[in-house]
């Protein structure tokens, strides 16, 4: 057994959302039963090696015994701690900002009206386009910062503000810079097909050609993930079929914006492509929604940008009671639709508005979000192996946390065995 660096000694309750072996914990949970298992242990403590990996995690008396001379102790004085969040749905980079969109969406304008005239999107897309990397870097770094205060280790990074090669890549190349300079992990997803330029409206099949172009040199580029918006509106189910089609082919693993608006079928073509997860999802059919149960889809749920919005949020209840979906949530920080990094009121909202349960709300917020970023066997759950990306709370309970909402209860946040937060 490698030495042990650090101990996290005296936590009172511990969700480690382990379901006990390491083929099991490799993916999400499903449905009613087991999105209620968070893998609870009283009176724990977690070992960590020297090179930020756990060692061991159990009841204290077992684990303090591997603690030596030179081990750092750290007393948890009896907290609340489980897995370092992961936000699998974020536009982390971008310029500019959309307070001025509040009062026309007030004045009866909706999201897509003030998009089709060149607003929305498109105001993004001007301010990304205008920032020097230097700016984007210190406006998204100040983000992470924000979000690792809120408990979240891992980050899903969306580029999709540039719909031109060079500012995509720009995107990419900020969200390459802050993964070698924060200690977060960043997931990164190539999202051009995020709208269609008003100027390339009349020839809009070029766009779409454009795209599949752009998508081997964001691939290469570190994006990993392709995602097209796919809404009435913005990008049919034909064209965004083509697109991720074009991105499987290349290797590249696939998300989709689908069914925010309208039931469009977004939702099916998720199940179709194999898409890793499908977002969004408020309009989604029952059919759509099992064909991605059936296809192992996991559904991300993002109840800010509902409340944003102001929109009847997703049905997770039938998502994970009917469906048996696998549920992860998300903030979707973004500009227009969710100015928020705050993780800890992405959770809330599950609670309140997507009627999740406390510890479905956990699990949707590790284990599952974790899965949705195809990082099941890496992050989400604490097991020996796995990365110490934990957070210990000042909560007397996992409820109270959720329930006593818009503050943080985050104590400190460690990720690989160092301490970021707190
Ligand atoms: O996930 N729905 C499309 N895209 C983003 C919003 C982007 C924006 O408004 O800038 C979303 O909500
Ligand atoms: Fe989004």
């Amino acid at each position: 057994m490698k030495r042990v660096a650090l101990l996290i000694d005296n936590i009172g309750l511990l969700w480690t959302m382990s379901a006990g072996s390491e083929q099991e914990d490799a993916r999400a949970f499903c449905g009613r039963e087991q999105m209620r298992q968070v893998g609870a242990l009283e009176n724990a403590a977690i070992a960590v090696d020297g090179e930020g990996r756990i060692a061991a995690v159990g009841k204290r008396r077992t684990v303090r015994d591997l603690a030596d001379a030179g081990t750092m102790v750290v007393d948890a004085q009896g907290a609340f701690a489980c897995p370092g969040f992961v936000d699998p749905h974020t536009h982390l980079v971008h310029g500019g900002s959309r307070e001025s969109e509040l009062p026309l969406r007030l004045a009866g304008a909706g999201y897509l009206d003030i998009l089709r005239a060149g607003g929305g999107i498109m105001k993004t897309v001007r301010d990304t386009r205008a920032s020097d990397p230097a700016e984007l870097f210190a406006k998204a770094s100040a983000s992470l910062g924000r979000m690792r205060s809120f408990g979240v280790t891992a980050v899903e990074a969306k580029t999709g503000y540039g719909l031109e090669l060079d500012t995509e890549r720009k995107q990419l190349a900020v969200a390459n810079a802050l993964a070698k300079a924060s200690p977060n992990t960043l997931v990164q997803t190539a999202l051009p097909a995020h709208a269609i330029p008003p100027s390339r409206m009349a020839d809009r099949d070029q766009y779409v050609e454009d795209i599949v172009r752009m998508l081997p040199v964001l691939h290469s580029d570190g994006a990993e993930f392709a995602d097209a918006f796919v809404e009435d509106g913005v990008f049919t189910v034909a064209e965004g079929r083509y697109i991720l089609q074009a991105a499987k082919r290349i290797g590249m693993k696939l998300k989709i914006h689908a069914d925010e608006m309208v039931s469009c079928g977004g939702a099916e073509l998720a199940a179709e492509v194999g898409a890793v997860s499908a977002d969004h999802l408020l309009a989604a059919s029952n059919e759509g929604l099992g064909q991605m149960a059936q296809a192992g889809v996991v559904a991300v749920c993002l109840p800010g940008t509902s409340f944003y919005l102001q929109k009847r949020p997703a049905r997770a209840r039938f998502m994970i009671d009917e469906a048996g979906l696998a549920v992860a949530v998300a903030s979707d920080y973004n500009p227009g639709s969710s100015p928020s990094e705050n993780f800890g009121l992405t959770m809330s909202l599950s609670l309140l508005s997507l009627g999740m349960s406390p510890e479905e709300v956990f699990v949707a917020a590790t284990r599952n979000a974790a899965a949705a970023v195809d990082r099941a066997g890496e992050l989400g759950v604490l097991r020996p192996g796995r990365l110490a990306d934990l957070v210990i709370f000042d909560a007397p309970n996992p409820a109270y946390v959720l329930t006593h909402y818009g503050v943080s209860h985050v104590r400190s946040v460690y990720v690989k065995g160092q301490r970021v937060y707190g």
